[in-house]
């Protein structure tokens, strides 16, 4: 099903960066081929972005107590914790890479788990689809970090897109990000302070072992392995 809407909405799911990898394993093939429809809201949200569905937003499951997304969780180790830990919350983990999603979907159907939601499109058209003030969390652990100059301009956490986080935001909740990289938390620091985005409370550190966020990320692992400092940025709408 993941193919063949990629097939016929290229546009919702590019972004700067590799997709694939590898070659996807006959497993994951078959995991997405029988499981993908059931586990992910793709198709909800390009209903709402092409005006055909009666909403106008994308509705949160309100059946839970919190709703908080991940986006770009890669293979989902942050996330599947998140979501055994946390059964009265409902997530929505948003990748691009399609591995990553299958992998994350693998254990979805392999442990039953009932409060997670997938989407493999470009996160841009599912932060724009929710409604304004709906969500509790969200967290960004490690986006791309994109360290040569000349692409700055394609990473994710720009002005634009954090002001819209802000939006999409409840009055309580707060955006979690972390970074191994100095000039995009520098660059995410001047966004903040410079422009008028208005979160009423921001915790910024740098973090080390013990410390909540830290250690929690294929990708944020690497990175202390090679001995990079780890950026925590909280952003909190009170
Ligand atoms: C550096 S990796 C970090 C992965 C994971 N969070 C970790 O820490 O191990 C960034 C991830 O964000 C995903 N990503 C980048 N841009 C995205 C977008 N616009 N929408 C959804 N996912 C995106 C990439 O595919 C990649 O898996």
């Amino acid at each position: 099903m993941l193919f063949r809407l990629k097939n016929s909405f290229p546009t919702y799911y590019r972004y700067y960066g590799r997709r694939i990898a590898k070659r996807l394993s006959p497993s994951l093939s078959n995991i997405f081929e029988n499981n993908y429809d059931q586990f992910s809201i793709d198709k909800d949200i390009l209903n709402i972005i092409s005006n055909k569905s009666k909403n106008k937003n994308y509705i949160l499951n309100k059946n839970f107590k919190k709703n908080v997304i991940e986006i770009g969780f890669g293979d989902g180790e942050h996330l599947l914790s998140q979501v055994q830990i946390n059964k009265d919350t409902h997530f929505i983990g948003c990748e691009v890479f399609v591995n990553g999603l299958g992998k994350v979907l693998k254990k979805i159907v392999d442990l039953n788990l009932v409060n997670i939601k997938l989407c493999g499109l470009n996160c841009l058209h599912l932060v724009n689809s929710l409604e304004e003030s709906s969500v509790d969390q969200i967290f960004i652990i490690n986006p791309d970090p994109w360290e040569k100059k000349r692409h700055f301009k394609r990473r994710l956490l720009n002005k634009e897109f954090i002001s819209l986080l802000y939006k999409k935001i409840k009055r309580g909740g707060n955006i979690v990000i972390t970074t191994d990289s100095s000039s995009y938390y520098n660059q995410i620091s001047e966004i903040i302070e410079n422009e008028e985005i208005d979160f009423e409370k921001i915790n910024k550190n740098i973090i080390n072992s013990g410390d909540k966020f830290y250690d929690i990320s294929k990708y944020q692992k690497k990175g202390i392995v090679r001995g990079r400092k780890i950026y925590l940025v909280e952003l909190c709408k009170i």
